[in-house]
C-alpha cells in the first residue's frame, strides 16, 4: 500500500539520475505514457505505471485525469535578476553600459518596501506561470528587497535560494555601501532566512568590477562563518568586462582567480554565464566542484557571446539553466532551451531533448546542490511539478501529431512552447498556478 494524499494520471517524463554526458542522460530518461503520480502532502510518495499504480487506489476514481497532459519536473531557474522584471528589453547595449544605463536605475526603487513587494508578487507569478518552481535570484544591495521576495515566496511555499546585492565600488552613490555595512546587513538576512522552511540564502556579490578586496573579504569572512549558505556572482560574459576585471585585479591570473583566492568558489558557488573563460578556469570550477548558469536568451540579446556548452558537458562541470531576467528576454524554461539549441547549433554540438530538459530540472537541481530535495519524480522528493498542455496553437497541433516519439515530441515542445503550454504548476504538493483556457481556434 501505498500511503497518499492525492493522486495524479497522466504522461510523465523525468531524468532519473545525475549525469555528465548526452549518452548517459538519455539512458536515464525515464517515460510512462500512462502514469500515476502518488503524492503525500508534500512530498512524491510513488511514479507508477498506470497498471502497477492502479491497485494502489483508494478506489478506482481517486485520481485527477491529466491523460491529455505530460507532467514534467518543475522548471531550476539558477540565475536572475527579480528587481529587473520590469526592464526587459532595454535597447542599444552591452553588459557595462547597459548595467549604467538601465540598471542601476530601475534598482534604485527597491529602496521602498512597498515597491519592492509589489514587484516580488509579480515576479513570483511570472515564475510560477512559466513552470518554474525553483530559482537562484538577485535582489538589489537594499535588504528590504530580499526581505519582501523571501515573504512572498514562503506564503506560496517555493523552493527559493535569494541574496542581496553586495557592491561597494563602480556604481552610483545611492546603489553602492561599506563593506562593514554589506557585511552586517547580510548577515542579518542570513539569520532571518537562511534555512527558514523551504528558503535559502546566497551571498551575492555583483561581480568582480563592483566589488572591492575589502567586500570580498566580508563575503570570505560570511561563507566561514555560514558554510552551508550559497555564494553567486556574474562571470566572465563579456569581453570588455573580462578586460576591466584584468586591469581592477592585476595580481590575480584570471576572472575566476579572484573569487578563487577569496575562497568563494565550491559546491553551491554558482556563477552566470562563464563565456569567455581560460581552459584553467574550466579546471578550477571542475575541481572545485563549483557551478556554472547558461544563459542564453540574455547572452545573445546583450551579444555576450556563445556560452560553450560542449566544454562544459565534458569537463564535467556542474552547470544549469538560467533566463537572467532582465537581460535574457523570457521567463520561459521551452523559449530559453529553445535559445541554448541554437547558440549550441552555432558551435556544431546538439542539444538533445533528454539533455535540454535535464538541465532545466534535475541538472539544474544538481547545479544548485539540491539534487536530493528536487529536479524529478523519485519517492521522498519533494512534489514541485510542471503540468504541460503539449499543444495548444494551431502549429503546435500540426508538428506534435506528426512526431513520433517522445523526444521528437520534448524536442518540438521546446522549439514552439511558451507559457501558454504551462496548463499547471504545482509546488510543494499544491496546485499554485493554472492556465486560463485558452481561446484557441483548432
Ligand atoms: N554583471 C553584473 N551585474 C549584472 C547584471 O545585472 N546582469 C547581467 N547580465 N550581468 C551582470
Ligand atoms: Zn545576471
Amino acid at each position: 500500500v501505498i500511503n497518499y494524499t492525492q493522486a495524479l494520471r497522466g504522461q510523465f517524463f523525468d531524468i532519473t539520475q545525475v549525469g555528465a554526458s548526452a549518452q548517459n542522460l538519455a539512458t536515464n530518461a525515464r517515460h510512462i505514457t500512462d502514469g500515476l503520480l502518488f503524492l503525500n502532502g508534500g512530498t512524491i510518495a510513488a511514479l507508477l505505471p498506470w497498471d502497477e499504480g492502479q491497485r494502489m487506489l483508494r478506489n478506482e476514481t481517486d485520481y485527477l485525469d491529466y491523460r491529455d497532459k505530460l507532467i514534467l519536473p518543475g522548471f531550476v531557474d539558477t540565475h536572475l535578476h527579480y528587481p529587473q522584471t520590469e526592464m526587459i528589453g532595454a535597447y542599444g547595449e552591452q553588459l557595462l553600459e547597459w548595467l549604467q544605463t538601465y540598471t542601476f536605475p530601475v534598482e534604485s526603487q527597491y529602496v521602498s518596501h512597498d515597491h519592492a513587494a509589489r514587484m516580488s508578487a509579480f515576479f513570483l507569478s511570472q515564475l510560477l506561470s512559466n513552470g518554474t518552481t525553483t530559482a537562484l535570484v538577485f535582489g538589489t544591495v537594499h535588504p528590504q528587497s530580499v526581505d519582501a521576495l523571501f515573504s512572498a515566496a514562503e506564503r506560496v511555499g517555493m523552493r527559493m535560494i535569494a541574496g542581496k546585492v553586495m557592491m561597494d565600488r563602480n556604481a552610483p552613490d545611492y546603489l553602492t555601501e561599506t563593506p562593514e555595512q554589506s557585511y552586517q546587513q547580510t548577515r542579518d538576512l542570513i539569520l532571518r532566512w537562511h534555512k527558514r522552511g523551504r528558503l535559502n540564502y546566497a551571498l551575492t556579490p555583483r561581480f568582480a568590477p563592483t566589488s572591492s578586496p575589502e567586500l570580498l573579504s566580508a563575503v570570505q569572512k560570511l561563507r566561514e562563518e555560514f558554510p552551508d549558505t550559497w555564494v553567486h556572482t556574474h562571470l566572465s560574459e563579456n569581453s570588455d568586462e573580462v578586460e576591466w576585471v584584468k586591469a581592477l585585479w592585476p595580481e590575480h591570473a584570471s576572472y575566476l582567480g579572484v573569487y578563487h583566492h577569496y575562497k568563494l568558489t565550491g559546491k553551491r558557488s554558482v556563477f552566470a554565464h562563464g563565456i569567455h573563460l581560460q581552459e584553467c578556469e574550466w579546471d578550477c570550477l571542475q575541481h572545485t566542484d563549483s557551478s556554472v548558469a547558461f544563459c542564453p536568451t540574455s547572452n545573445l540579446f546583450l551579444g555576450s557571446g556563445l556560452f560553450n556548452l560542449k566544454q562544459c558537458m565534458q569537463k564535467g562541470v556542474r552547470m544549469g539553466i538560467g533566463t537572467d531576467v532582465g537581460a535574457g528576454t523570457t521567463f520561459n524554461m521551452l523559449q530559453t532551451l529553445a535559445e541554448a539549441y541554437k547558440v549550441a547549433q552555432l558551435q556544431s554540438y546538439r542539444l538533445c531533448a533528454s539533455e535540454a530538459f535535464y538541465h532545466a530540472t534535475l541538472g539544474g537541481a544538481h547545479a544548485l546542490d539540491l539534487d536530493t530535495k528536487i529536479g524529478n519524480f523519485q519517492a521522498g522528493k519533494e512534489a514541485d511539478f510542471v503540468v504541460l498542455d503539449p499543444a495548444v496553437t494551431p502549429l503546435q497541433k500540426l508538428r506534435y501529431a506528426n512526431s513520433r516519439d517522445i523526444y521528437e515530441k520534448l524536442f518540438v515542445l521546446m522549439t514552439l512552447g511558451d507559457d501558454r503550454n504551462i496548463w499547471q504548476t504545482w509546488v510543494d504538493g499544491k496546485c499554485v498556478w493554472q492556465r486560463e483556457m485558452l481561446e484557441v481556434a483548432a
